[in-house]
């Protein structure tokens, strides 16, 4: 073979490999409304970015008649790439090859672009659309997967990690993104669960279809597992730029800084309107996120969880933030279960890629009752405590109306290591509610009281003054200082700027062990 003719076989091989499984398969994914691997890697890069990694490799397993077969890529394509001229590191699994299953030099492709992302100290991120483990490579495969989950732990905090589910993600396949930091789903061609509806029906006799168990409303809403929904592919990998823009590439670095064009002096004068008068009158805070923060910069992270705690990234005067804040909206704002879960792992996401944190507060406290104590709210609780103690990035809270007990401990409390705290006039921070504190402390005068009502109402209004007011807790120097709602953007940028150098360390040791 002459070089012209070596030059010529490498073209036809490589023109076999860009084919994936060839056109009927490619036509067979497009039907069913999905993507191919290399659609969904060019529509996420920069264009003419993708520099595609061991794209030769090839199945090495000869049983079954592997061998006779030709398997494009082994079923994945993985390389190296920008988004908004940041480099990443990514696969994306081509279900028209062996249904994306993964062997185990497909799994060696992956491992591979995991390891160069840790090194490089830059993104990484999965696109799953895969029949799991490949059944004829039997603990090749499983080796695989154990390769992965390992890669994905030890790269956890160090380089943000993105699943993106955009097909079947069955098995033991879903957990690689249950480590990665954050999943995305779109609705109607992403699924993913342990065992399937069939297997589901043989075990236990339940019947549900695919969508219902695994899609993406089912983990966005229900379990959690997911953190994003979308209507279509293209939607998911706008936003996924999107949210890449707000982060470091590494914990090394600190987030980008943009010009958000919002002045730092705008004053808020709406949110005295915005925060009813009536104590107990439910508002959404989410309109006090978009008064306060850098102009539709709000990007809310696990929106349909748990929403009785919002979390999510923004920007305050061009500076990447983590907003961790009760929605009185939504079960009058209590901490439950699955909203400390929600909001520890973002806390510790933000903490471990630099970005401050910043706490917005109208707490009555942790949810009381029989599901939630036998569920383990003490143990779900402590994780937002430990993971706010923790932390070593800026930490600010403003309090806004109600912060008692625990819940204000996590929220606000600088003994557990808040930076900065803030309070409007009209915060109430006390150990509980001034009705139920009245009922407990002045319990007898009540009683004997000839009028218990109006005894009862003028002992809450004297427990409000004595120990509730932010005056109070102000004087302690537990709150920093008291401001109007009108300068909450202007003071929060001083505060965010003021901590914005901060340094602090932690005594040496393997890991913590966060109550999980
Ligand atoms: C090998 C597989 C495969 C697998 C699919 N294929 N899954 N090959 N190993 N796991 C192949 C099919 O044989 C088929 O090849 C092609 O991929 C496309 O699959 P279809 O079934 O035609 O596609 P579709 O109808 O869209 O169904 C997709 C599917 C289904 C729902 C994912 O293929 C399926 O149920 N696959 C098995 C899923 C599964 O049980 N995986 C193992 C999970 S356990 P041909 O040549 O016929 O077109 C697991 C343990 C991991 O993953 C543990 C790690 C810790």
């Amino acid at each position: 073979m002459n070089n012209q003719e070596s030059v010529q076989r490498h073209r036809e091989k490589r023109a076999v490999m860009l084919q994936g499984g060839g056109e009927k398969r490619v036509k067979a994914q497009h039907e069913k409304g999905k993507l191919t691997a290399r659609e969904r890697i060019d529509l996420l890069l920069d264009s003419g970015t993708f520099i595609e990694h061991q794209p030769y490799i090839m199945v090495r397993s000869t049983d079954f008649g592997m061998d006779k077969k030709k398997f494009p890529g082994d079923g994945v394509v993985s390389g190296s790439g920008k988004v908004n001229s940041r480099q990443v590191f990514l696969f994306a699994q081509d279900f028209t090859v062996l249904g994306g299953s993964l062997g185990e030099m497909h799994a060696e492709r992956i491992a591979e672009v995991q390891m160069l992302a840790a090194k490089n100290g830059t993104p990484f991120i999965q696109i799953n659309d895969s029949g799991g483990a490949r059944i004829q490579e039997g603990i090749l495969s499983l080796h695989g997967y154990g390769k992965i989950f390992k890669a994905n732990a030890i790269s956890s905090g160090v380089v943000p990690q993105f699943s993106l589910i955009l097909g079947p993600c069955a098995g033991g396949a879903v957990y690689s993104p249950a480590i990665t930091d954050f999943t995305l789903m779109v609705d109607g061609v992403s699924n993913m669960y342990i065992t399937g509806p069939e297997v589901i029906k043989a075990v236990t006799g339940e019947e549900i279809s695919h969508e219902a168990l695994g899609g993406a409303q089912a983990h966005c809403v229900n379990s959690g597992n997911a953190h994003f929904r979308f209507k279509s592919e293209q939607e998911l990998m706008i936003f996924l730029r999107k949210l890449l823009s707000y982060l470091p590439s590494n914990n090394l670095e600190l987030p980008p800084v943009s010009d958000t064009g919002d002045p730092a002096d705008r004053e808020t004068p709406d949110l005295l309107h915005l925060l009813p008068d009536q104590p107990k009158k439910p508002y959404d805070i989410r309109d006090f996120i978009s008064e306060i923060f850098d102009r539709n910069s709000f990007l809310e992270v696990h929106a349909e969880y748990a929403a009785n705690v919002v979390v999510g990234f923004a920007k305050l005067n061009g500076r990447t933030v983590g907003i961790f804040a009760n929605q009185p909206k939504v079960l009058a704002a209590v901490l439950d279960i699955n909203s400390a879960d929600k909001a520890a792992r973002f806390l510790r996401f933000c903490d471990a890629f630099n970005i401050p944190i910043i706490s917005l507060v109208d707490v009555p406290g942790f949810l009381p009752g029989i599901s939630q104590e036998h569920g383990g709210i003490i143990r779900h609780g402590a994780k937002i405590l430990y993971a706010i103690a923790e932390a070593t990035v800026p930490k600010i809270s403003l309090i806004i109306r109600k912060a008692y007990g625990g819940a204000y401990i996590a929220m606000a409390s600088k003994a557990l290591g808040y930076d900065r705290v803030l309070a409007y006039p009209t915060a109430e921070i006390a150990v509980m509610g001034a009705e139920g504190a009245a009922n407990i402390i002045f319990r007898r005068d009540i009683k004997a009281a000839e009028n218990p009502e109006q005894k009862k109402q003028e002992k809450i209004a004297e427990f409000k003054e004595t120990v509730m007011t932010p005056f109070i807790a102000a004087g302690y120097g537990m709150v920093d200082d008291i401001i109007e709602p009108k300068y909450s953007r202007i003071e929060l940028i001083r505060s965010l700027e003021m901590n914005i150098r901060k340094r602090e360390d932690r005594p040496s040791k393997k890991h913590g062990n966060i109550p999980l």
